[in-house]
C-alpha cells in the first residue's frame, strides 16, 4: 500500500532502523529494497552517523517526538537531507505505530520533497524583503490600499508620518489611520484619490489633512497609482503621500510677509501721497481722485487687473515731483511766469527721479514721467506723439486734466463738471487720446463712478 504513494515513505524502528522504504523513496535513493533497510534513518537521509535526535546536532527529530510522546507528529517539519548527494528539503509527518500492549513499536514517516516550493518561498521572501527595504528607503510615505480600503502595505515612511507600528497599520482601514474617521472620505464630504483610482484606472493626486497618532495635523499630497492584475482590473491602490506640512506653514509665512510688505508699501505710497497734498491746500485729495478716475476708465478699457494696479499707483504718485517745486508757485493766485512754469513743467521728471530708487516702482516711472505728453506732441517733458506716449500716461493725462479742471485752484474757482467734459471733447484729439476721451465719457454717463464722488466734491 505504501508503494503507491505518490511521496516517500519509511517505517522505522525504535533504534532508528529502517524496516521499509516505500518504492518513490528507493527510487530517489537509488537503491534496492534490501541495500535500504536495515540502514539507520539518519544515515540514509544525512549521511550522519548519529540520530538526529541527538543533543549534539540541531535537527529536529521527529523520531524521537513520536516515541517519547507516543503521539503523531502533525507538524510539518522541514529535514536537509543528502539523499543522493543533493541536499533536499523535505517535509516529514511522522506517525506513531502501537503494538498490542498499546506501546510504540514503529514509526512511519510520510516524506514530501519541497525543496522546489521552498526555493521559490525563499525567493519571494528574499524578493518581498528588497520591496520592503527600498519602500522604507523612500522618504514620503507609501500605502497599499485595497478595494476595501484596508492597508494590505505600509512603509516606514508612512509607519513615521502616522506615529503608528507597521502592525497596527497593516489591515486597517486607510480613512481609520489618516483620518480618524469611521467612514471613507468620500462618505465624510472629502475627496479619495483611492476611489477616483478605483473608478477611473488612472493615477490621481490630491492635497488633504491627515491626523497622526497624536492628533497633529499633517498636509499630505497624495498621487494615487492604480496597481492592476494580469487582466488590466484595478485591484489595489498604491499611495505616495507626501508630508508638505513646513512647505505649506513656510507659504503661509511668505504670505503673510508679502502681505505686511504689501501693507507697508501702501502706507510708504499714503506717506508719499500726503506729503504732495500737504504742499498746497488747493490740491488736496487730487491725487487719490485721479487714481480713481484712471482706474474706472481702464475698467472700461478693458485693461486687465495688473495693469489698473500699476495705473493706480502711478496715478498717487503723479505728481510727487511737486515736492521739490517752491510752494509759492503752487500757491501762486495770478499768472505763473514764464520762468515759473518752467519750474512746472520740471515735475514729471523730477517724479520719476524721485522714485528711481524704488526698484518696485520701477514700472511707473515712464507712466509718470509722461503724463504731461500731448497726442499732437506739444506736451512735456519730451514733446512725445501719439502712440510713442505711453497708453497708462494717456489715460493718467486725461483724469488728471478732469480733476484739475473741476477742482478749486488758486488762481480760480472750480468750473464745474459740465465744463471739464465739454474741455474733454474740445482737447480730444490734440492734448488727449480721443479713445481714452470717449472711454471716460462712458464712466461719467454710465455713473460707473458714483453720485457720491461727484457730491464729496462740493
Ligand atoms: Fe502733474
Amino acid at each position: 500500500m505504501l508503494d503507491h504513494l505518490l511521496g516517500g515513505a519509511l517505517v522505522i524502528d525504535k533504534d532508528y532502523n529502517i524496516i521499509f522504504a516505500n518504492k518513490v523513496l528507493r527510487d530517489v535513493c537509488g537503491l534496492k529494497g534490501e541495500e535500504v533497510e536495515g540502514k539507520k534513518c539518519h544515515e540514509l537521509s544525512h549521511l550522519c552517523p548519529l540520530p538526529c535526535g541527538s543533543e549534539s546536532l540541531s535537527f529536529k527529530c521527529p523520531h524521537k517526538e513520536v516515541f517519547s510522546t507516543a503521539g503523531p507528529v502533525t507538524a510539518t517539519l522541514i529535514h536537509y537531507c543528502c539523499i543522493a548527494e543533493k541536499e533536499r528539503i523535505i517535509d516529514i509527518t511522522a506517525s506513531p505505530v502501537m503494538d498490542e500492549k498499546g506501546e510504540v513499536r514503529e514509526m512511519i514517516e510520510i516524506l514530501r520533497d519541497v525543496t522546489e516550493k521552498e526555493r521559490q518561498r525563499k525567493k519571494l521572501e528574499e524578493r518581498e524583503a528588497f520591496i520592503e527595504s527600498v519602500l522604507d528607503g523612500i522618504g514620503d510615505g507609501v500605502v497599499v490600499v485595497d478595494r476595501d480600503f484596508k492597508i494590505i502595505s505600509a512603509n516606514r515612511g508612512y509607519c513615521n508620518q502616522a506615529k503608528l507600528n507597521r502592525d497596527v497599520i497593516i489591515g486597517r482601514h486607510c480613512y481609520e489611520v489618516s483620518h480618524h474617521w469611521p467612514k471613507p472620505c468620500f462618505e465624510m464630504g472629502e475627496r479619495c484619490s483611492a476611489k477616483e483610482v478605483f473608478e477611473t484606472g488612472n493615477s490621481h493626486r490630491i492635497i488633504h489633512t491627515h491626523f497622526n497618532k497624536e492628533a497633529h495635523t499633517l498636509h499630505i499630497e497624495t498621487i494615487s497609482y492604480p496597481l492592476k492584475d494580469a487582466s488590466g482590473n484595478v485591484i489595489a491602490s498604491i499611495e505616495v503621500l507626501g508630508d508638505i506640512s513646513e512647505k505649506i506653514a513656510l507659504e503661509n509665512e511668505l504670505e503673510k510677509k508679502l502681505k505686511e510688505l504689501e501693507e507697508l508699501n501702501n502706507v510708504l505710497i499714503l506717506a508719499f501721497v500726503n506729503a504732495i497734498d500737504a504742499k498746497s491746500p488747493w490740491t488736496k485729495g487730487h491725487s487719490e481722485r485721479v487714481a480713481n478716475y484712471a482706474a474706472a476708465i481702464a475698467g472700461e478699457l478693458g485693461l486687465g487687473e495688473a495693469d489698473i494696479q500699476i495705473l493706480r499707483t502711478a496715478a498717487l504718485l503723479h505728481d510727487v515731483g511737486k515736492i521739490g517745486t517752491y510752494d509759492v508757485i503752487l500757491d501762486k493766485s495770478g499768472k505763473l511766469t514764464d520762468d515759473e512754469f518752467s519750474l512746472i513743467r520740471m515735475h514729471p521728471a523730477k517724479g520719476e527721479e524721485i522714485l528711481r530708487p524704488i526698484k518696485q516702482l520701477a514700472c511707473i516711472l515712464p507712466i509718470i514721467r509722461s503724463h504731461h505728453e500731448r497726442i499732437d506732441g506739444r506736451g512735456y517733458p519730451d514733446g512725445l506723439k501719439g502712440n510713442e506716449i505711453p497708453l497708462l500716461s494717456r489715460v493718467l493725462c486725461v483724469a488728471d486734466s478732469f480733476d484739475s479742471t473741476t477742482a478749486d485752484r488758486p488762481y480760480r474757482p472750480s468750473t464745474g463738471k459740465e465744463y471739464a467734459i465739454n474741455e474733454l471733447r474740445r482737447c480730444s484729439g490734440t492734448q488727449f487720446d480721443p479713445k481714452i476721451v470717449g472711454a471716460f465719457l462712458k464712466v461719467l454717463e454710465g455713473e460707473v463712478y458714483g453720485e457720491e464722488s461727484w457730491s464729496s466734491r462740493g
